[in-house]
């Protein structure tokens, strides 16, 4: 609908519009945020085709011109160029800068816009000659960075493009856009705003839109009036921005506040702290000074034992002398003693060494001692087998003299029969006298019992009378004469095997002697 007089037209036109959008980056600090509706405006009635950005931060002007590209349903490609590290200029900054921007960018941007994370010399090489209808140089803002910057782009532009400079109106340090905008204006149409730093704008081709072409060659006066609207329009952003600023800046003057109020309730503690801490050192020097007296009183004790230890130390010291005197006779002694320990030592150890050999040798005689008990042992042994077979043959031998005596005795009533008997009788008893001195002299009784048998043989043979009577017994008559050979020849065996059988056949010839004198 048009107004009647067509008033109204201006402010309901589609090309005004720009100028009341609403920014989407706000809460971001920038000095671009003046500028935000001429950008608005400026993509809204030129239309890139291809926008480049060198320089964007925390994006406040990338966003507005991406806002702008949505808004206006054009199909701009946008690149935004920067280290996200910072500069001298701008500061040096955290990855935060580049992660929150990129997050915001790319859920609303992202199907039309980049971020290029790289120099702008390392950029320029992925964009084609003569392609870029809008470029903003935002970078580092020395003379030689803004001239370098634009050279090194310039052949990018394509022949309608625009070229948009900011802090063109800032003259301190060694900031130098003013300088080179002044150069750029000598050879190019220009038009610049002078708040928030300023802002230049340049065509550098051929075929730049045409209102654009009007913005360069407008009047003073006009020029004027522009830069004031815009100046205004762009003053509500930066209100915005400045309130929200000083918001964050009451939210920490608050926050520092409470820390404040917080550390002055602390300094409020403390100081009764310190004054009870006070009260109580007060006391403790009181303490101090009563402990100090007793220290002195203490100290002066000690001074006069000190004294008196002092006496003590000198008589200690004269003792001192004459007992280092005593000791050096003791180490002269003990020196000679040394030695004498070291004679000692050596005497010790040929002892010892007597000594192992006498171990060895009394081992070698226990040894030998044990051999000889254990010979012992069997001789003990031996002689008890002995003692028993004497003591045996000295009853034995008992025994015999008891049949000897016997025999003795037999054989004299024996050699009385005989002799009573007949001649031989006589020889009989010489041959008794000779065996009693066969007890008395065995070497004699062997003699005697050769003529004894040989008279045996003869008592036989003259003895022809009692033949018949002791014919049957004659070898038991010899029997005695057997044994006693065997005793003359020392046959102990033979003569106790037989004993018994003599003994018989003695008894046998005793009584047949005895049978022969009573016949
Ligand atoms: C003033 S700030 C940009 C401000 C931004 N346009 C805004 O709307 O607030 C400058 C930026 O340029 C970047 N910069 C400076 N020199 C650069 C270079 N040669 N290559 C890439 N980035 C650079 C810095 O990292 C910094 O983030």
């Amino acid at each position: 609908m048009k107004s009647v007089d067509g008033k109204l037209d201006l402010l309901l036109s589609e090309a005004t519009a720009p100028l009341f959008w609403t920014p989407e980056r706000l809460n971001h600090n920038s000095g671009w945020w003046g500028h935000v509706p001429f950008a608005f405006w400026l993509i809204a009635n030129c239309k890139p085709r291809l926008l480049v950005e060198l320089g964007t931060h925390n994006g406040v002007s990338y966003a507005a011109f991406c806002e702008a590209v949505v808004r206006s349903r054009i199909s701009t490609r946008c690149y935004a160029v920067d280290t996200w590290a910072g500069d001298a200029h701008a500061g040096f900054y955290d990855e935060e800068v580049y992660t929150g921007f990129k997050k915001f960018h790319d859920n609303r941007y992202g199907a039309f816009s980049e971020l290029l994370r790289m120099t702008f010399d390392e950029a320029s090489e992925t964009f084609e000659d003569g392609s870029i209808d809008l470029l903003h140089i935002d970078g580092f803002h020395t003379y030689d960075a803004v001239r370098h910057d634009f050279e090194m782009w310039r052949p990018k532009l394509s022949d309608r493009a625009i070229v948009l400079f900011h802090d063109t109106n800032v003259r301190t340090s060694d900031f130098g856009v003013w300088r080179f905008f002044a150069d750029l204006r000598k050879e190019l149409p220009a038009f610049d705003f002078l708040h928030c730093n300023g802002l230049g704008v340049v065509a550098t081709g051929g075929q730049t839109p045409i209102i654009l072409r009007e913005l360069f060659a407008l009047n003073e006066r006009s020029t004027s009036a522009l830069r004031d609207r815009f100046a205004h329009f762009g003053s509500r952003w930066m209100a915005v921005v400045g309130v929200d600023e000083l918001g964050e800046k009451l939210k920490t003057s608050e926050e520092k506040a409470t820390e404040l109020q917080v550390a002055q309730s602390r300094a409020v503690a403390d100081q009764e702290s310190a004054v009870t801490w006070a009260k109580s050192l007060d006391l403790e020097l009181a303490d101090l000074r009563q402990t100090y007296a007793r220290t002195v009183a203490d100290h002066e004790a000690i001074v006069t034992w000190a004294k008196s230890l002092d006496l003590e130390l000198a008589d200690l010291r004269q003792t001192y002398a004459r007992t280092v005197a005593d000791h050096e006779g003791v180490v002269t002694w003990a020196r000679s003693l040394d030695l004498e320990l070291a004679g000692l030592r050596q005497t010790h150890a040929r002892t010892v060494a007597d000594h192992e050999g006498v171990v060895t040798s009394a081992k070698s005689l226990e040894l030998e001692l044990t051999d000889l008990r254990q010979t012992h042992a069997r001789a003990v042994a031996d002689h008890e087998g002995v003692v028993t077979s004497a003591k045996s043959l000295e009853l034995e031998l008992a025994d015999l003299r008891k049949a000897h005596a016997c025999a003795v005795a037999d054989h004299e009533m024996a050699t009385a029969k005989v002799r009573s008997l007949q001649d031989l009788v006589a020889e009989g008893e010489q041959r008794a006298r000779h065996s009693e001195s066969l007890e008395r002299d065995l070497a004699g009784v062997r003699r005697h019992i050769g003529e004894l048998e040989q008279e045996l043989v003869n008592t036989r043979r003259d003895a022809a009378l009692a033949h018949q009577l002791i014919a049957s017994n004659s070898w038991r008559l010899t029997r005695p004469m057997r044994f006693a050979a065997r005793l003359v020849r020392g046959d102990w065996r033979g003569a106790r095997a037989g004993f018994w059988t003599s003994r018989k056949s003695f008894i046998t010839v005793c009584r047949l002697a005895r049978f022969g004198s009573d016949a």
